[in-house]
């Protein structure tokens, strides 16, 4: 699978928090509905796996991935469930050589310019950058990529990115897509109304078409 591909092909990546096992079908569908397909479940509940099984056994059109994949347990129990990537907020040699390892596309963390440094040595030349907003938005990118471009580095701004800023982002052609909570408030999905969710990833869907 080549995952630059895969996620320049949506443009913005859903990031799931999931806290009950029963929401991920109907929320799946909602965001698969909405236009976007590609989705990472973060491990940061104890719903993850079980999220990630469920959609791959039901909603056969979303293509499930497995996100804030901190250790080689988590990695386990997200190859395990079914998830086709991993992404982690860090980067971790030990976690990415894992990955490698057990053949799982993987795309680590990083905000400055040795972790993006290392993460290319290590292989890794799809890379979320993180906490996009918080470490510098557009202008680090821009900067580092005053660097970096040639490595042909390709990034996945997460963290403070939302509709209001994500456009900013998707132009630059180094930016393969967005990552991001906005998309699935916690309110909307605690309060079952999958109808917002579907409308929200729409939007997101016209921006990045606006983008492109
Ligand atoms: C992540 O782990 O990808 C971030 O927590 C998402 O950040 P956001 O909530 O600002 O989109």
């Amino acid at each position: 699978m080549d995952i630059i591909k895969l996620m320049w092909g949506v443009g913005i990546i859903p990031v799931i928090v999931i806290d009950r096992e029963e929401q991920a079908v109907p929320l799946a569908k909602a965001l698969v509905e909405g236009g976007l397909p590609v989705l990472e479940v973060t491990f940061r509940t104890e719903a993850a796996a079980g999220a990630i099984t469920a959609i791959r056994r039901e909603v056969p059109e979303a293509t499930v991935g497995a996100g804030t994949i901190l250790t080689i347990e988590q990695l386990t129990a997200a190859r395990r469930a079914g998830a086709v990537f991993g992404v982690a907020p860090g980067f971790d040699p030990i976690v990415v050589n894992e990955a490698r390892v057990r053949q799982l596309p993987f795309c680590p963390g990083v905000s400055t310019a040795s972790e993006l440094s290392q993460a290319l040595t290590a292989g890794c030349r799809f890379v979320k950058f993180f906490p996009a907003e918080a470490a510098g938005g557009v202008k680090m990118i821009k900067n580092l990529l005053g660097a970096f471009r040639f490595t042909g580095v390709r990034f996945m701004p997460t963290g403070g990115v939302s509709a209001a800023n994500v456009a900013d982002y998707l132009s630059l052609p180094e930016v393969a897509c967005c990552g991001g909570t906005w998309v699935v408030p916690k309110a909307a999905l605690a309060a079952g109304d999958y109808e917002e969710i579907r409308r929200l990833a729409a939007e997101a869907v016209a921006i990045v078409r606006r983008c492109r």
